[in-house]
């Protein structure tokens, strides 16, 4: 690729191209943060306003009933489904991504009782950690840390409940081989368990067809929700019967308004719905949502492949110092692409200024997502002569960009 024409020529013949028009995205941003907070759909304001000011103002509670706000969750779990490749009664949207992790790590070990150890990546997501941590020590088990895939055949026996793994790792982009991994699990009679964070909307997911038994991921990412979206759970209809949640809240209750204090499960995956949804957040994902009705995850996933390949031949050509951190074989590879870089941070923050927008992530790693959804050919090659041309003025040594926000 050699000049911006070509890169224009990509995106005539994109058929996703017309997606971007639903996006209200700044005209002097090049948004390749996608993978942290997704952009936001044109039609989320006036929805949300319609929300805000008839449903909520003028109905007010009589909206729970006349505006279907308590059947939102299993609509927006609907819309959700066919991108993990799942169907919409295995997909439950409520809490945040930890709290769907304590939930299904505990409901997992109850599914394979007198097992009670939780094997998880070292270089997981954090919050991933702590909450097998924790649940480990609840449960009196134990929590197994690998390394690799490499170190799953030591790993993984007869006490193992659960494998549970990050998809995408969030520094590097590189990703496990879902299908492969999830059969090893079961080889031992253990359950896989996938964090989708940094797939769902973006990567060509596949729960049934990789045969996993759960899965967890948040609406804020690739699928464009919004800031602190609500999260989602899978839970393979296999598994439904036996599934019992450690957190019994009323709205997972099967008769909610009965008000009795005995805790009586809602019947499949409503169980996993905890307490009351944040109606505004929920609306916000439902509507992102609808912006992607009709379009294939396979599409998105080939489209993303390309965006990044074309990004890594732009910057070898460009930049061949820059190390990359992610896998150079884009079937390895999630949307993402990231370097390694002593003035990684600074050199982020540089960009910004120039209106490309990546970030950074401990130690050295400036990543850029591609978000399949918005972001055109010409963007990446407009990015990737920013990033040469800030570091041919050496703009990451300007110590204006060295202070460090509370978000990196
Ligand atoms: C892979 C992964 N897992 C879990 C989380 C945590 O999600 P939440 O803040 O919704 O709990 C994140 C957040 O970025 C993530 O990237």
């Amino acid at each position: 690729m050699t000049s911006r024409e070509r890169a224009a020529e990509l995106d005539a013949v994109d058929e996703l191209a017309g997606l971007r028009e639903r996006f209200a995205l700044p005209a002097d941003v090049i948004y390749l943060d996608g993978n942290s907070l997704g952009a936001l759909p044109a039609s989320t304001p006036a929805r949300l306003a319609r929300v805000i000011e008839h449903e909520w103002g003028e109905r007010l509670i009589r909206s729970w009933n006349e505006a279907d706000w308590f059947t939102t969750p299993a609509r927006v779990a609907g819309r959700l489904a066919p991108l993990i490749g799942a169907d919409a009664d295995e997909v439950a949207v409520a809490d945040s991504t930890s709290v769907n992790l304590f939930k299904l790590l505990v409901a997992a070990c109850r599914l394979r009782p007198g097992r009670r150890t939780l094997v998880l990546e070292r270089g997981s997501f954090p919050t991933d950690v702590y909450i097998a941590g924790s649940v480990a020590e609840l449960l009196g088990g134990e929590l197994r840390l690998v390394d690799g895939p490499d170190d799953l055949p030591d790993a993984l026996d007869e006490t193992v409940a659960v494998l549970s793994l990050t998809h995408v790792d969030f520094r590097t982009g590189a990703l496990w081989p879902a299908r492969e991994v999830t059969a090893q699990a079961h080889r031992v009679g253990a359950l896989a368990m996938w964090d989708l964070c940094h797939s769902a909307g973006a990567l060509d997911v596949d729960l049934h067809g990789w045969g996993a038994d759960l899965a967890v991921g948040c609406g804020y990412k690739y699928l464009n929700g919004g800031p602190g979206a609500p999260a989602f759970c899978f839970v393979a209809r296999r598994h439904q019967d036996g599934l019992a949640t450690p957190l019994p809240g009323w709205h997972g209750h099967a008769e909610p308004f009965a008000m009795g204090l005995d805790y009586a499960p809602a019947p499949g995956i409503g169980q996993l719905a905890v307490g009351t949804p944040p109606m505004l957040s929920l609306i916000g994902l439902d509507e992102a949502l609808s912006t992607m009705d009709g379009v294939s995850a396979k599409s998105l996933r080939a489209k993303g492949q390309r965006l990044t390949s074309l990004f890594i031949e732009l910057l070898d050509q460009w930049c061949p110092d820059l190390v990359l951190a992610s896998p150079r074989d884009p079937r390895s590879r999630g949307s993402q692409v990231s370097y390694r870089h002593a003035d990684a941070y600074p050199l982020v923050q540089a960009l910004i200024e120039r209106g490309v927008i990546g970030d950074f992530r401990e130690p050295d790693i400036a990543r850029f997502g591609f978000a399949p959804a918005y972001l055109r050919f010409v963007d990446v090659w407009d990015a990737a002569r920013h990033v040469r041309d800030a570091l041919a003025a050496g703009e990451h040594r300007d110590p204006r960009f060295a202070a460090r926000g509370a978000v990196t």
